[in-house]
């Protein structure tokens, strides 16, 4: 089952996407999923806000992110290893050996995606966070990857690379190691986060268009536990369909 939240501002859905996460870990989750970009700024900033307010231990929470970016290391300001360091690791006291992430810089990329699969399978995030790409990426799935895929190496699309680059401090990488969208299903729960107007078309192929390989998220549409957080700006596309109950606080999708 699917549930579709939409707030009035980004700031009001990256509070709400943080209490959701709060609320999974009161409820015994210790393993998350972590996603990278943009979106995922303010949520961490949120999430840390309260789980410095609640006085929320994380000592055994055990952390694995989606993805990083080939040919590139953990001092690399633009690095996904970096992004979590400064965003989220550093400020909650998070120590390497609670979290893992892919290494792009590991001489053997194949068997580098092999042990962090079989990491990621060993003990699968009670919640996964997950940002959406424009085209309905999510971690670095593009369109047509199999929804079976394990952690795998990729060649990223033109328009990620366009949507990327301008956060890129330097000359973009042109591939980069991911959990499959097969890996992505095994976690428990899943919460999507999208803010702003250009994620509205992703959002609503996602959401409520028939899944297809097209459509990378819309293999969420298989798992039992997804929620959308949204502001109005991603929501927008899913207004305009008729069917859609707009006063609603919460959506429920079959
Ligand atoms: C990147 C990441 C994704 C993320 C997406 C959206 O490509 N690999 O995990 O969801 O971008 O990023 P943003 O939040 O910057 O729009």
């Amino acid at each position: 089952m699917m549930q579709v939240y939409v707030r009035d501002s980004q700031a009001e859905a990256n509070d709400l996407a943080a209490h959701l996460v709060v609320e999974a870990v009161r409820s015994g989750a210790r393993v998350l999923g972590l996603a990278t970009g943009q979106t995922m700024i303010g949520v961490y900033a949120a999430l840390v806000a309260q789980v410095r307010a609640d006085r929320i231990a994380t000592e055994r929470w055990t952390t694995f992110n989606l993805d990083e970016y080939v040919g590139i290391g953990p001092d690399h300001p633009g690095s996904f290893h970096h992004f979590m360091t400064t965003h989220l690791f550093r400020p909650l006291g998070l120590g390497p050996q609670q979290s893992h992430l892919l290494n792009g810089l590991a001489p053997d990329l194949e068997a580098e995606c092999n042990r962090f699969e079989r990491l990621v399978m060993a003990s699968p995030p009670d919640v996964q966070i997950l940002g959406i790409g424009q085209n309905g990426h999510i971690g670095f799935n593009e369109p047509g990857t199999p929804w079976d895929s394990g952690t795998h190496r990729v060649t990223l699309t033109a328009a990620t690379i366009a949507q990327n680059a301008p956060d890129f401090p330097g000359s973009m990488p042109r591939e980069a190691l991911t959990m499959g969208i097969g890996t992505i299903l095994m976690a428990r729960a899943i919460i999507v986060v999208a803010t702003g107007a250009a994620k509205a078309p992703a959002v609503y192929r996602a959401v409520r268009e028939e899944p297809s390989l097209e459509v990378p998220a819309s293999a969420l549409r298989l798992h039992p536990d997804v929620r959308y957080v949204l502001d109005t700006a991603a929501a927008e596309r899913l207004f305009s369909d008729p069917r859609w109950d707009r006063a609603a606080s919460v959506v429920e999708i079959d």
